[in-house]
Parts: structure tokens; sequence; C-alpha cells
């Protein structure tokens, strides 16, 4: 066990490449190393268990250790391991495509998949573009997207994402990314803090100057998430959503819900649009689908967005090899099964409250701000000082986060986001399958982090 704990640290160490990581700051210690889950929990090499409070990264909707899931994706291995949707289809797929119209809302009933989120928000803009190209509108190619929001990391995901740091290296991007504020009613500007209505909308209307500023006939979209996750959860005002779809429709401009995380019973429904009723042109997915036990995203649109691709020579000129992958087919179709059997919406209506409730019980500590979310998906900002909501300036944020909460939380056995790329936030997003005995154990691991983060500081 201990030599092949030392093999496996030291193999980590010198050939694999994590994503999103700081190497330096594994020089001197372990690689953490997940080996096994089991429901909400997951354990590392040495057996030690924690509760995981990001559903990995947004994704376990389910659990983990589900052996009926991955036996559905064994099976069809088994019978039908790959083949493309280049010209062919396969039966996984289109019932998968069939099971998806018939959940989402109003007149969104045509699947084109992917393999990731990044590969669905590629696919909407690309798909935005050339169907003005279709329609007689070929100056349409700009897209709008909120600050500090995260749609991706290929060049054109990129490019929609409104974090600067992680785009700079690699500029120039695709040209047409437009930034609208976001919905962070925390940091509100001054003449709208009061009021949460007037704040929403102030936000939807910026939409609409930055669409006159840039010209309606070069805006093809805008891509939105139903809650923002990056910055911390933000839920969208009373209101915001329907003034958007009013401003998309008054200036031709597609509505994309970006429901890479909200979807799937992220917010206690299988779209989140649906919980703040609106209805999107587009709606992007992936993570839950599948609750990871395979790789698989998607985008969903109307018969008026496919009609011109229907006739004549016209072709929808993007594809990837393993876009709706029939193993990853067949783990989605169990996954929503598993859904439907153990009514997992249901269950992230049922507790929701009980979940906000207890943390919202944090609201004693000096350093919580504000808790927000909605449904299992809540963002705690830390703050320097409650009284005036002063943040942490960029050095006590780096001390913070990366030199004490991450680790210290992750040591008392909870996996959540300690998260800096807006304010100080931490995020957690558990799995649906959640009750009341995780929430308190969440609460419990923070409670103690976060008073020592205090004394830390
Ligand atoms: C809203 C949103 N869009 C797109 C993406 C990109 O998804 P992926 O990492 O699967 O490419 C993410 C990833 O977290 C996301 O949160």
């Amino acid at each position: 066990m201990s030599e092949d704990y030392a093999a496996l640290q030291a193999a980590a160490k010198r050939h694999l490449w994590l994503h999103f990581t700081r190497h330096s700051a594994y020089a001197d210690g372990d690689v953490p190393m997940i080996v096994r889950g089991s429901g909400p929990y997951v354990f590392d090499q040495r057996g030690k268990r924690y509760l995981d409070g990001l559903a990995g990264l947004f994704v376990s909707q389910i659990g983990h250790g589900r052996t009926d899931v991955a036996e559905a994706g064994a099976r069809q291995g088994a019978e039908l391991a790959y083949f493309p949707l280049w010209s062919y289809a396969h039966p996984r797929a289109v019932e998968l495509a069939e099971r998806l119209a018939s959940l989402a809302p109003g007149d969104l009933n045509r699947v084109f998949f992917t393999t990731s989120g990044s590969e669905a928000v590629e696919s909407a803009w690309k798909l935005a573009k050339q169907y003005f190209a279709l329609t007689g509108q070929p100056t349409r190619y700009k897209v709008l997207s909120r600050e500090i929001a995260y749609h991706g990391t290929s060049h054109g995901a990129l490019a929609i994402t409104g974090l600067p740091p992680i785009k700079i290296p690699f500029e120039p991007l695709p040209p047409g990314g437009v930034r609208v504020p976001n919905t962070n009613f925390y940091r509100a500007p001054e003449f709208v803090a009061s009021d949460w209505a007037a704040f929403g909308g102030w936000a939807a209307d910026e939409i609409e100057r930055a669409i006159e500023r840039e010209g309606a006939e070069s805006v093809a979209a805008i891509f939105l998430e139903p809650v923002q996750n990056s910055g911390g959860c933000f839920p969208p005002p009373p209101g915001y959503f329907q003034r958007v779809r009013e401003i998309c429709d008054k200036h031709g401009v597609l509505l994309v819900s970006d429901e890479v995380i909200c979807a799937f019973g992220r917010l206690g429904h299988y779209f989140g649009c649906e919980r703040y009723g609106y209805q999107p042109d587009i709606i992007t997915f992936a993570k839950g689908v599948t609750s990871g036990y395979a790789p698989l995203g998607g985008m969903m649109v109307s018969d008026r967005l496919m009609e011109p691709y229907l006739t004549g020579g016209t072709t929808f000129l993007h594809g990837v090899t393993f876009a709706g992958h029939p193993v990853s087919s067949a783990v989605a179709m169990a996954n929503l099964d598993v859904f439907e059997k153990e009514d997992l919406l249901g269950n992230v209506r049922a507790h929701e409250g009980a979940f906000r409730a207890t943390l919202e019980k944090l609201y004693d500590l000096p350093i919580v701000g504000e808790v927000r979310g909605d449904g299992y998906f809540y963002g705690i900002e830390l703050v320097k000082d409650k009284a005036t909501r002063t943040t942490f300036d960029d050095h006590e944020s780096e001390r913070l986060l990366r030199g004490f909460l991450s680790h210290a939380l992750f040591d008392a056995g909870l996996i959540c986001r300690a998260d800096d790329r807006g304010d100080p936030v931490i995020q957690l997003s558990p799995p649906l399958t959640c009750t009341q005995q995780h929430f308190d154990e969440m609460e419990q691991i923070l409670r103690s982090v976060l008073t020592q983060a205090w004394a830390h500081i």
C-alpha cells in the first residue's frame, strides 16, 4: 500500500499535468488523489473520507459509486462501443435526444451532442453565426455575456468568458465578445443597491444599451447562466430574464441559456430556465447529464433554428468525433432513470430551504458577508468587514484562499471551492441526494475552518 502510494505520487508529479493548477504548490507535498467514491463521499489514497460538497466539479448529481449507471455504460460498450454521429445515428443517441426533447422547456426539441461544456458553447456560437448567414443576416456575429462569467476554455468559449486573467495569455481571441454587468446584488451600484428588482431592471437594460452601442445588426447571441457560477452564485433578480427575453426579441438576438452547471437538477428542475420562467432559444448542457459516469455535452435548439439546415445542400459545418458517444449516451439514459426513480428533483425542492437555512447559520461569523444561491448551488462571500462589505485585497485574498482555506477545508474533509475569480467566495454544489445530515456536516466544517481563517488573517 505505502509503496503503491509513493509510486503513484511520484508518477503523478512526473507525468500528469493538472488543469488550472499551480504545480509548484505540490512541489513539497502530496498531490491530493481521490481513488473511489460512494454516495456523496469520496475517499483518498489513504482511505480518508471527504464530503463531496462540489459534486466533483458541479457534475456528480446522483453521487458516486452507482454500479447500475456504470454497468449501463459497460453493457453499451460491449454492444457498440463507438460509432460517430457524422452521417450515421446509433440507438442510444437517438433515445437520449428524444428523452431530452421531452424534458426541455417549450419548443427546444433538437439536440446537437458534444463531449463537453466548452464544445457546447462553441457549437452554440457557431450555430448562431451560420444560422444568421443562412437567413440573410450575415453581419450578426457578436456575443454578449456577463462580467466574471465562465463559459469554457476553448478559444471561442474563452472569448465569451468574462474573466480577463484567464484570457490575456491567449489573446488575440476570436473577435466579437462583449461584456455586460452581472447580477451580483451584494455589489450593486449605489443607485440600485436597495431594490433587487430595480437592480435587475438596470442590469437587463444594460444589455439593451450594449446591443444598441454595438449595433443590433452585428449581435448574434447572448450567453447567460440561470445562476451565474463564477463570482459565487448570482441568482437572477426578479423579472431579469423576462426583460432580457423582451430585449432579445426586439433586437433579433438569440438567448442562450448556458446550463452546463444549472441543468439536471442543480436548481430543482431539469433545466434552470424553468425555475426562473424564461424560454431560451438555445440551451447548452454537459456535466450533470451523465453525473460524470462518462463525458457528454450538447445544445438543444428549436425547429426554427434548425430549419435552414434541413433543406438543399446546407450542412451545419461542425462536429466532433466523440460527440454523443454510445457509452456516454447509455450512461445518460441510466442517469436520468435514477433521477426519475429516486425523484432527485423532488429531493432538491424538498430540502433546498433547509440547505439554505443551515448555511445561513454561518452569518454569525465575522468573515461571512453573504450566503447566496438557489437549489443545491450556493456561494458564501467572504469579507474583511461585514458592515462596510469591504473585501480582501489581492495579497490578502491569495493568503486566505490559496495559503489557507483550500488546504484547510480539504484537510477537514470537505471538498468545495474557495475561489477569488471575483471577490473571495466558497462555493457548494453537492450531489442532489444530500439531506440534512450532509448540510450539517458542511456547516460544521465551514464553521470551524472559517473561524480559524479569521484568526489567521
Ligand atoms: C457555465 C459553463 N459553461 C461552460 C463550461 C465549460 O465546460 P467544460 O469544462 O465541460 O468544457 C463550464 C464549466 O464549468 C461552465 O460552468
